[in-house]
């Protein structure tokens, strides 16, 4: 178990398509470990492969419910619609406005390479297409409804700054 560097918007690896896995080896298991922890540690419910450098169709999503690890996943329904604040990992400090279907069927195989299906309205919903959508190399960013806008984190730098002048 590790922390992995997690690539920041910028990084060209984040904009390759990541590749499918065939099977289970050790070196897949111990980065599915690493990828939970650097998640938890970095406060995030969703952390893709890409974003650890790694071009493999794996993510991992917990949104307070339990980890979800997703190996191969396809999106096999979607219906509805939700905006709203989407932020990633991989552009810290940021957020912006995301429209993702409200529902969401997947499919993919978990960590014993066994297929099941999952399916996740709202919160839930919004995550999984989030990571879905970096082991295609695409970014909330590209996604975003008008601007991408400073969250708290930044704030509090800000503030940092202005107290001590
Ligand atoms: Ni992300």
């Amino acid at each position: 178990m590790a922390i992995r560097n997690i690539r920041e918007e910028g990084d060209e690896l984040l904009r390759k398509i990541s590749r499918p896995v065939t099977e289970m080896t050790e070196r897949i298991d111990t980065l599915i470990d690493d990828m939970l922890d650097t998640m938890y540690e970095a406060e995030g419910v969703g952390l893709a492969a890409p974003q650890v450098g790694i071009l493999r169709r794996i993510f991992v999503v917990d949104i307070g419910e339990g980890p979800i690890v997703m190996i191969n996943p396809e999106i096999i329904e979607t219906s509805g619609e939700q905006e709203g604040p989407e932020g990633c990992l991989s552009v810290p400090g940021f957020q912006g406005t995301v429209i993702r279907p409200n529902y969401v069927k997947m499919k993919g195989l978990n960590r014993k390479m066994k297929p099941f299906t999952i399916e996740a309205e709202e919160f839930l919903a919004r995550a999984l297409c989030h990571e879905f959508d970096h082991l295609n190399g695409i970014l909330y960013i590209d996604k975003v409804e008008g601007e991408v806008y400073r969250v708290s984190e930044a704030d509090e730098e800000d503030y940092e700054e202005f107290t001590e002048e």
